[in-house]
């Protein structure tokens, strides 16, 4: 059967990755988390001390290659972990020191390319999904499939804030919903690739709808696209 390319973009904490790696997992695909990029190379930016108090943006770019990425896959917890320049970063870059950056980086255009070719290579061969903002509208704007996830800034900062405490991180529901509606802000403002709806995308507002359902749709979704090839 003919292997296709799924785009799944939306806001932050939408739920993306959750649904796009269950997905990638009953098609057999591959699944790229491409925020993981960007937040991987946020921490290597604040590592090098090129963001924070003081801020390098043009010695960041002169170090661009210096950034080595690769998932590699984790067995025993059934899922792909970041690693940076040979470290295995999966958890650090998922805190909200990282959090707090990362759409800072994400407007850097030379960043984008960077990051927009490591996708379009993973990419070549088709059968994957891949979560992200620009994803149906720059990295694949000939995917086969492609979702706009959307919900309230509440059920998503919900959402992450539990996540957090329950990561052990020390954090208070009302900075998450602020850290939530800035990355929104940034996101869809930066003048490179904002985020936004491709024309062709399925809007999918998942407010009110728990995993299982978001999943069965989605899923029926992909396979009728599929079983068209
Ligand atoms: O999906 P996430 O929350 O882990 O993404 C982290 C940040 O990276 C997000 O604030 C915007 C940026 N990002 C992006 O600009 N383009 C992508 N394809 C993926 C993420």
């Amino acid at each position: 059967m003919q292997k296709i390319t799924i785009a799944i973009d939306g806001f932050s904490s939408t739920g993306k990755s959750t649904i796009a790696k269950r997905l990638a997992s009953a098609l057999g695909y591959i699944y790229v988390d491409t925020g993981a990029m960007y937040r991987a190379v946020t921490l290597f930016a604040i590592n090098e001390d090129f963001i924070g108090e003081n801020e390098d943006i043009p010695g960041l770019l002169r170090c661009l290659n210096q950034i080595q990425l690769k998932f590699v896959p984790n067995k025993e917890l059934d899922r792909s972990e970041m690693y940076l320049n040979g470290e295995n970063v999966e958890a650090e870059i998922r805190t909200m020191k990282v959090s707090e950056q990362v759409s800072k980086i994400a407007t850097i255009a030379e960043v984008r390319e960077l990051l927009v070719d490591m996708q379009q290579k993973m990419g070549k061969e088709k059968g994957l999904v891949m979560d992200g903002r620009d994803i149906g509208t720059v990295v694949f704007p000939d995917a086969e499939l492609k979702i706009f996830m959307t919900a309230s800034p509440d059920a998503r900062a919900t959402r992450r804030y539990k996540e957090l405490l329950e990561r052990g991180e020390e954090v208070t529901y009302e900075e998450v919903l602020k850290n939530v509606q800035e990355r929104d802000r940034i996101d869809s403002t930066r003048e490179v690739s904002p985020l936004k709806k491709a024309e062709d995308a399925i809007e999918f507002d998942n407010s009110d709808m728990g995993l299982e359902e978001q999943f069965e749709r989605i899923h029926n979704l992909a396979q009728r696209v599929i079983d068209s090839k």
